[in-house]
């Protein structure tokens, strides 16, 4: 028999410790509400965000387009080794945060600081972006447009003219009325607009074309690995994530695998950011810096939004930082982070360990402790290696087949 002692470490800020149980028994049969139906489309729109999203000309360098970064060849994220944003008017600027895939984005919904999850809790999720700052996707568009490490426009004006000197004055003014671009803000406006709807295609952005799709389908079978890696996907008592990376979804609609929430992990530093070289400076989240307008919610600091486990398999880079670039890495993560910390956090000079080094020490308490995070030194890990290893395949079976390798 297996004993283990519930460990004495700080409770997260939101303890939640029976939302797996719920949700198993609401996985087949949930009507969530749908909070975003996609507005109809407008074929004349969405080719004209697909024409500005694949177009370096938008840039201050004049060669970086949204797809540099989220390139479509690794589901609308990073390329190999690009992990971590890279950008500015000579495109040797290394920003902070790893570049998320674009899939799947089309119900995130608005941010709020009080989502009552199917467990009853409370707590932060939605928006877009890590942090949840941008409240729609096509507020989201003005952000790499203008920030300085990205596409380094310094003004609305600097995008309008950009857009004038590549020649989009005929199409916006067809869509969009005379004169759109003669006023940066409503050509930015019009831009983002366009950039949004592009980002709501079906086939491009939600193709729901993986082999679990299919399975989910009744057209293939899942392997016995496959299968055993969904239900210690869902176990509370063994991966329990689908606690966080819902495998909730609504009648006719397969699950994207995140219920959106906000939450802190604990995700060692990434020493590759600049801006880590200072000691002082910390990125967290939902508090700041990038964010500004819940600087004084600390109990929220060090909160990143659930990802979607959709071709999470191929993505150049894992967690907010990009800290983890292998599958395999963020895997063992989770199940010896209290067990073996030694592994994951650097020591200190007197040769201690310093764990959870991405937080300032004070806010420590914000971290999350449900299984499989729930483990005190010493206690037999959540997963073998061989568990680990059919969790893996399980998640290799959501990759979309257009970028399946
Ligand atoms: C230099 C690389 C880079 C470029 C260029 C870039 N992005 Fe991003 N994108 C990122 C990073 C990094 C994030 C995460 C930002 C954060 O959390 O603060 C992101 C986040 C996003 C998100 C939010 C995703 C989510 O999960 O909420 C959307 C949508 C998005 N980008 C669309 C675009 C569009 C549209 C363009 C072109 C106008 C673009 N991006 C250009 C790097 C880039
Ligand atoms: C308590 C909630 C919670 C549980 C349980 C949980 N996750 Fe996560 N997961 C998160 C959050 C929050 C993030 C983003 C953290 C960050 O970037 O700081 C994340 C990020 C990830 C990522 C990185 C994805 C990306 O695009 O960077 C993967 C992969 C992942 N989780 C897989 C799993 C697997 C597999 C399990 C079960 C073994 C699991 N998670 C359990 C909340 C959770």
């Amino acid at each position: 028999m297996l004993s283990i002692t519930v460990p004495t470490l700080p409770r997260a800020a939101r303890p939640r410790p029976v939302r797996a149980l719920v949700l198993l028994c609401l996985v087949a049969t949930a009507a969530a509400a749908d909070p975003r139906p996609a507005p109809a489309a407008d074929p004349a729109l969405q080719t004209l965000g697909r024409q500005l999203f694949f177009d370096g000309r938008l840039s201050a360098s004049g060669r970086q387009s949204c797809a540099t970064c989220h390139d479509p060849r690794y589901a609308y994220g990073p390329r190999p080794g690009e992990g971590l944003a890279k950008g500015g008017p000579h495109l040797d600027r290394l920003g902070s945060r790893a570049v998320p895939s674009l899939r799947y984005l089309q119900a995130v919904p608005d941010f709020t600081l009080t989502h009552r999850f199917t467990d009853g809790d409370i707590g932060p999720a939605g928006g877009y972006t890590w942090d949840g700052r941008a409240r729609s996707i096509g507020e989201q568009a003005r952000l790499p447009l203008l920030d300085p490490d990205e596409m380094a426009n310094r003004s609305a004006a600097e995008v309008a003219r950009r857009l004038n000197a590549a020649g989009y004055r005929t199409s916006f003014e067809a869509i969009f009325g005379p004169g759109v671009l003669g006023n940066p803000d409503r050509a930015l406006a019009a831009a983002t607009e366009a950039l949004a709807a592009f980002q709501r295609t079906p086939a491009e952005f939600y193709p729901y074309s993986s082999r679990y799709d299919a399975f989910l389908r009744g057209e293939l079978e899942l392997t016995d690995a496959e299968a055993h890696g969904v239900e210690l996907f869902k176990d509370p008592k063994k991966g329990n994530c689908a606690s966080c990376h819902a495998v909730l979804t609504r009648a006719g609609v397969p699950p994207v695998f995140t219920d959106y929430d906000l939450l802190n992990i604990g995700v060692p530093r990434n020493p590759r950011i600049p801006a880590n070289a200072d000691p002082a400076h910390f990125d967290l989240g939902l508090c700041g810096p990038k964010r500004t307008d819940l600087a004084a919610e600390r109990r929220y600091c060090g909160f990143f939004r659930a990802p979607s486990m959709r071709n999470t398999a191929i993505r150049a880079a894992y967690f907010h930082n990009g800290v983890y670039t292998t599958l395999d890495e963020v895997m063992h993560f989770y199940v010896e982070r209290d067990l073996y910390p030694e592994k994951y956090y650097p020591r200190a000079a007197d040769g201690t360990v310093r764990k959870f080094d991405d937080l300032p020490p004070e806010l420590v308490a914000n971290i999350d402790h449900d299984a499989p995070m729930d483990r005190p030194p010493g206690a037999e890990p959540a997963l073998s290696d061989a568990e680990i290893a059919d969790l893996m395949a399980f998640l290799k079976t959501l990759t979309d087949a257009d970028v399946a390798r």
